[in-house]
């Protein structure tokens, strides 16, 4: 058998840069965080082939003292941490000083700096099996600057594995957006092979945040974000939700920043996930920017070698403040705020002018008819080719009714809003007044910035379903005994589980009991859910609690029932409406949550500006 020797420290190095070092992108992550940690406000990234030629990365911070230069590039040296005190609420994006130690290992690197209280720069260069350093004075300003040239030079295994060019510039580059995004406050200068790739200037107004998450994200995602700040016992969420109707094949646009850090934990998606349930179309990832602050000793950062997870102490507070924070703000939207966004990222896009001028120098160059818009709609009703009866609509609805137990729960609240007309206030309503049906499909409508779309079986669904759940949560739940209670087996742990949060099933109407070690008792059931599988839906629900310590699944699955409730309540394609009637549903969309979506996530209108009318006719202004 081989005797045991201790490996030389390159070697121990190379072991550890295998979990930290996996491609160039990993090595800018780890030098800016550096950046970051020493104060930098200035950061310069200069990248040759994709990174794999030269990465080097000139910061202005604190720098580092001549006497701590060689250290800096050794294994377990930091000057973030001391003590496993200052681990539990660390603060800096670095603590293990492990970074600097395997970049040095596998490939050449060169550490010039400076600080405040030296003359002189100094530079020092890391080079043979046992890592010895080379010092020698050169010039530099107070900051850093690393570079690393030739990544994986000596490990050819890992070098294998580098892709092209551009692929590893492509995810060098979204680690820079990253970070970008996680501090506002500092600019960063992105150049690959000399040219300049981004060049963000430090953010400090909203508009100016705006602009650089615009420029990672792109426009269409401001155009359709809401931005949101919560503060809740301790923990601040604020940022950018992406509208679900924007929603995207892949979850490529989901920045998560815990104490500025990116995250990308399994609780935080979770609860996002969970957040737009009800408005995401079936496959679809939503898109946002959210930064997380929490004490950061209720937060453990030491759970992942590229410290990419964090473990909440109290998950289920975060989780829960999550999720209801974003549930809140995605159902507050309204139409006004989506066009109130729009006109914004127009204006950061075209310079600075103030939304109001943007919206006024519109209605100037475009004068529309928007006189005749604000009549009194009850003239438009001439117009209508042919009036149906309200009362056909209430019809059809009715037979939904039927549908349900309490009739009168659904009251009048579900009926086809109409207008009483003749009052009608002069100023124009964001979606504005309808003033056409299309193949009985679409409303047509004016408002001020052009003409305005709407999917009326879509637009109908959405309110009629969000009508249905305010009155199910005001009513409360009816439930209903079974006559023959159903035995559910189950784990040991999920019977105790049942057991320990009997709540969790009792607020909305299920009793479910031990019967034994192995097998509970279903005796009631919320009455929407008579005919589900109730069997099923406590196994789904337990093992929820399980893995994430929370379920929403038979809240979900009433929600299931009512919205399908309110798709077969809703009025039909090819169903002629008046102009009262299409009004009708335009002020109620206006005035209900989650309006710009219908159930299945589809959006239910859109805005066609006078702008890109003028454009598609080649109109110039
Ligand atoms: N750009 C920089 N400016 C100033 N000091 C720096 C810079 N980069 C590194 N240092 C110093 O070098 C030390 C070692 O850096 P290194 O990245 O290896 O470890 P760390 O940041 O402490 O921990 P981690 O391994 O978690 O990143 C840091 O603790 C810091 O004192
Ligand atoms: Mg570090």
């Amino acid at each position: 058998m081989a005797r045991i020797h201790l490996l030389s420290p390159r070697l121990a190095n190379q072991i550890a840069a295998g979990e930290v070092v996996e491609r160039p992108s990993s090595v800018v992550k780890e030098l800016l965080e550096n950046s970051l940690d020493a104060g930098a406000t200035h950061i310069e990234i200069d990248i040759e082939n994709g990174g794999a030629r030269a990465i080097r990365i000139r910061d202005n911070g604190q720098g580092i003292d001549k006497g701590d230069l060689a250290l800096a590039l050794s294994r377990h040296a930091t000057s973030k941490i001391d003590s496993i005190d200052d681990l539990e609420a660390v603060s800096s994006l670095g603590f293990r000083g492990e970074a600097l130690a395997s970049i040095a290992s596998v490939a050449r690197v060169t550490l010039t700096a400076n600080t405040d209280s030296q003359n002189e720069g100094w530079k020092v260069e890391c080079e043979g099996q046992d890592m010895q350093t080379r010092l020698e004075p050169a010039p530099h300003p107070t900051g850093c600057t690393v570079e690393v040239r030739d990544l994986f030079f000596n490990t050819p295994a890992r070098r294998k594995f580098m892709r092209t060019e551009k692929t590893e510039f492509k995810h060098l580059e979204e680690v820079v957006k990253r970070l970008a995004l996680s501090r506002f406050d500092v600019a960063f200068v992105l150049r690959h092979n000399q040219r300049v790739i981004h060049n963000l200037r430090a953010a400090t107004t909203i508009q100016e945040r705006e602009r650089r998450a615009m420029m990672v994200c792109g426009s269409a995602f401001m155009e359709n974000a809401v931005h949101l700040e919560m503060e809740r016992a301790g923990l601040t969420l604020a940022g950018w939700v992406g509208l679900p109707a924007f929603s995207r094949s892949q979850a490529d646009l989901q920045y998560f920043f815990v104490n500025g850090r990116v995250v990308k934990d399994k609780l935080v998606t979770h609860a996002v996930r969970q957040a737009y349930r009800d408005v995401l179309y079936h496959g679809r990832h939503p898109a946002y920017i959210l930064f997380l602050e929490v004490d950061p000793a209720l937060v453990d950062v030491n759970v992942h070698p590229t410290k990419h997870e964090v473990r909440f102490r109290d998950g289920r507070t975060v989780h829960d403040f999550l999720f209801s924070t974003l549930h809140r703000a995605l159902a507050e939207v309204r139409p006004q705020d989506q066009l109130e966004q729009q006109a914004n990222v127009r204006e950061i896009e075209a310079g600075s002018e103030p939304a109001s001028e943007i919206v006024s120098q519109i209605h100037q160059q475009a004068p529309m008819n928007l006189q005749s818009a604000a009549q009194p709609v009850s003239n438009y009703s001439s117009y209508a080719p042919s009036t149906p009866a309200a009362g056909q609509v209430q019809e059809q609805l009715s037979s939904y009714q039927q549908l349900h137990r309490s009739a009168e729960m659904l009251g009048d609240q579900v009926g086809w809003p109409s207008e009483s007309g003749g009052n009608e206030p002069q100023q124009i309503p964001p979606l504005g007044f309808a003033v056409a049906q299309l193949h009985g499909i679409y409303i047509l409508a004016e408002n001020e910035q052009g003409l305005i779309v709407v999917d009326m079986h879509a637009a109908h669904e959405r309110t009629t379903y969000e009508q249905l759940k305010q009155t199910f949560d005001l009513q409360g739940v009816v439930a209903q005994p079974l006559l023959v209670p159903v035995s559910v087996a189950v784990s040991e742990r999920e019977a105790s589980c049942a057991e320990e949060y009997p709540q969790m099933f009792a607020q909305l109407g299920f009793v479910v009991e031990r019967a034994g070690p192995e097998s509970l008792l279903v005796r009631q059931v919320p009455s929407l859910l008579r005919n589900a599988d109730s069997e099923q839906l406590v196994r789904d629900v337990l093992s929820d609690m399980l893995a994430q310590g929370s379920s929403d699944r038979i809240r979900a699955h009433i929600n299931e029932i009512l919205s399908s409730m309110a798709c077969h309540g809703s009025v039909r394609a090819n169903r002629k409406l008046t102009l009262p009637e299409m009004n009708g549903l335009l002020r109620q969309m206006e005035a209900t949550e989650r309006s710009g979506q219908c159930n299945h996530g589809r959006p239910t209108w859109t805005q066609m500006s006078m702008t890109e009318l003028d454009k598609l006719f080649l109109r110039g202004r």
